[in-house]
Parts: C-alpha cells; structure tokens; sequence
C-alpha cells in the first residue's frame, strides 16, 4: 500500500532540496549574461583580455583622435581594414548591441553608456 501522506510532503521535500540553489541565490546572484558573440571572425581589436578590460578607454581615444586630431587612419584584422568607428568598427563584428554591450553592463551593474543618445546603432 502506498501511503499518499508521507509520499506527498516527500516529493514536496525533494523538491525543495534540489532547488536550493535557486532559492538560495534569489536576489543574490544573477545568470551571468548570454552574449553573442560574432561568428565569421576569430578576433577583436585588442586581445580578450584587454578588450574585456579597456574597450571604453579605446572608444575614449578613438573619439579623440578622429574629433580633436581628425585622424581617421584606419587599422588591419585579419585582412579586413576597419576605421576608429563605435559603430562602423564595434558594431560591424558586435551587430547588435542588445545582445552584446547591454547585457553585459547590466550583469556588471555599470550604467550604460550614453553614446546611443547621438550614435546609431544598426539592428534595433
Ligand atoms: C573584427 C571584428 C570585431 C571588431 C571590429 C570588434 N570586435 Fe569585440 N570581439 C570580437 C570577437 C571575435 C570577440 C571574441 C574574442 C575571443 O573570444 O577571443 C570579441 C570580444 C569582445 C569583448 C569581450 C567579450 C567577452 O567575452 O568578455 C568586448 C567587451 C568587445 N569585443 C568589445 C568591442 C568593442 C568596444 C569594439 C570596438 C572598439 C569591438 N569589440 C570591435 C570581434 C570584434
Ligand atoms: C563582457 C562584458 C562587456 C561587454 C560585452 C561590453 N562591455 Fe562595456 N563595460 C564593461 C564594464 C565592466 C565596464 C565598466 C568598467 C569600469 O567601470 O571601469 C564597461 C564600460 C563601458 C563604457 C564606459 C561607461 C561609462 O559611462 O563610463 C563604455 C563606453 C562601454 N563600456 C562601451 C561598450 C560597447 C560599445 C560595447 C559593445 C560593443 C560594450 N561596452 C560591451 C563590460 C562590457
Ligand atoms: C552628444 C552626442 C554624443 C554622445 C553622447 C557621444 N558621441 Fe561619440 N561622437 C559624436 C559626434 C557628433 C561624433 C563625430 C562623428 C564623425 O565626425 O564621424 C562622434 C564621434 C565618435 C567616435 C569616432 C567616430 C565614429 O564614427 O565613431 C567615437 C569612437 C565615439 N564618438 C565614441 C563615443 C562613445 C564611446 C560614446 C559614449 C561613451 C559617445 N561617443 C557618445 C557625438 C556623441
């Protein structure tokens, strides 16, 4: 005979066993984001490491070489020649940046960047 009031709270305490994790993390700990990342090359314009840690000072010394010095020379990866551009250059590998910049600066909690008030991002 199977007896339905002990297996019922049972089921009920397992449950809860194996979700310990979620409960526990609630309000503590998020996903860490899915990013996409581009498919068709293998790199960025720095090392990961450094574009990981520096992409924003490079953006900074773009904006002023290209707005204070005029300089729009243009750099190689990979055979393919790109300009000092967050969005001809960044946004060309890195296509939409809600699935790429935006998830990640919400995971790390930074405040996102102002630059799509004047920029134009291609796919949204
Ligand atoms: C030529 C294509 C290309 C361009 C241009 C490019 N990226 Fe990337 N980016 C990549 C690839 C590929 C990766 C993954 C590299 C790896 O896994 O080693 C990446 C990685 C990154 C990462 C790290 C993601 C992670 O997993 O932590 C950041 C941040 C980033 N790019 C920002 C930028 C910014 C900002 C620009 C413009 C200044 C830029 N990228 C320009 C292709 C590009
Ligand atoms: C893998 C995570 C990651 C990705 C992907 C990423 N960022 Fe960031 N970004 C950060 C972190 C972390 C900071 C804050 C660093 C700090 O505070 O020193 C930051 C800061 C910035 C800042 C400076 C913000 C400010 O107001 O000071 C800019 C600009 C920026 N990111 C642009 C971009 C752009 C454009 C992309 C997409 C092409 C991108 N980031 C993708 C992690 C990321
Ligand atoms: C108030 C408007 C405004 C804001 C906000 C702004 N920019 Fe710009 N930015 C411009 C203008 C205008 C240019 C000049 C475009 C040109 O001459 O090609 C420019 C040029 C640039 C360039 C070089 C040219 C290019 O095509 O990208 C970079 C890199 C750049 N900005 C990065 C940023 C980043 C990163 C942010 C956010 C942290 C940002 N900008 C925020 C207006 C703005």
């Amino acid at each position: 005979m199977y007896d339905s009031g002990k297996i019922i709270p049972g089921l009920l305490i397992f449950v809860l066993f194996v979700t310990i994790p979620i409960w526990y993390n609630r309000g503590t700990a998020q996903a860490v984001p899915e990013i996409v990342l581009p498919k068709d090359v293998e790199s960025c314009v720095l090392p990961l490491a450094a574009i990981r840690s520096d992409h924003m000072k490079l953006l900074m010394t773009w904006r002023d070489d290209v707005l204070r010095d005029g300089d729009r020379s243009t750099f190689e990866i990979e055979g393919k020649q790109y300009q000092k551009s967050l969005t001809l250059t960044c946004l060309q590998c890195h296509a939409n940046k809600e699935q790429f910049c935006d998830p990640c600066h919400t995971y790390v909690a930074v405040r996102q960047p102002n630059c799509w008030d004047c920029h134009f991002a291609p796919v949204e």
